[in-house]
């Protein structure tokens, strides 16, 4: 595996030049999102948890995440992760508190970005090449992008165009492959 080396103050364009050479397709996409998971925990500032809920039926179960321990099952349509799945959308809440039915798995959290990760199985956009958070995306839903930050509005616009790419990225390195298969 090539040499990664945790800077907290690079540059949005170097963190997903590292993430780029971190992200091997030939790993399983559990391999892949716990080490994504770990390195955004790692390179970010103010942020304490990072990690994926993943879609089984139409339950997210908690998968590979960096943080305290957290709620293991999401339904879809409660909480800040099930709101964004369900309407496929990125969720971006700077005060979760104002969230109604935000789920509290760390009482020290204040602000939530969810992504949505949709695979484009169909001809047209790659999910590698998806730019920006889209109003509502169509494909096949395999999970969200959780991040937690002890600070109010912690993600500006920069942090989450760089965390759309990020799992745009990792989508991309997934392939069609089951998420569930290690
Ligand atoms: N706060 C999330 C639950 C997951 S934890 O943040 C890790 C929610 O409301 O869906």
């Amino acid at each position: 595996m090539a040499d990664i080396t945790i800077q907290r103050d690079q540059t949005p364009a170097q963190l997903l030049a590292q993430i780029d050479t971190l992200l091997d397709a030939a790993d399983p996409p559990l391999t892949l999102m716990a080490n994504l998971a770990s390195l955004l925990y790692w390179s970010l500032d103010a942020v304490n948890w990072v990690g994926f809920y993943l879609l089984d039926d139409r339950m997210l179960r908690l998968g590979p995440f960096h943080g305290k321990p957290a709620c293991t099952a999401i339904a879809l349509g409660h909480g800040v992760c099930g709101t964004a799945a369900e309407e496929r959308r990125v969720l971006n809440v700077p005060d979760v508190l104002l969230f109604p039915g935000h789920i509290a798995c760390d009482a020290t959290s204040r602000s939530e970005l969810v992504i949505p990760m949709i695979v484009q199985d169909q001809t047209g956009t790659s999910a590698g090449e998806t730019p920006d958070d889209l109003p509502r995306q169509e494909g096949r839903l395999i999970g969200v992008l959780d991040l937690d930050s002890p600070t109010p509005g912690r993600f500006d616009q920069e942090t989450q165009e760089l965390i759309v790419r990020a799992s745009a990225l990792l989508l991309s390195r997934c392939g069609s492959r089951d998420v569930f298969t290690a």
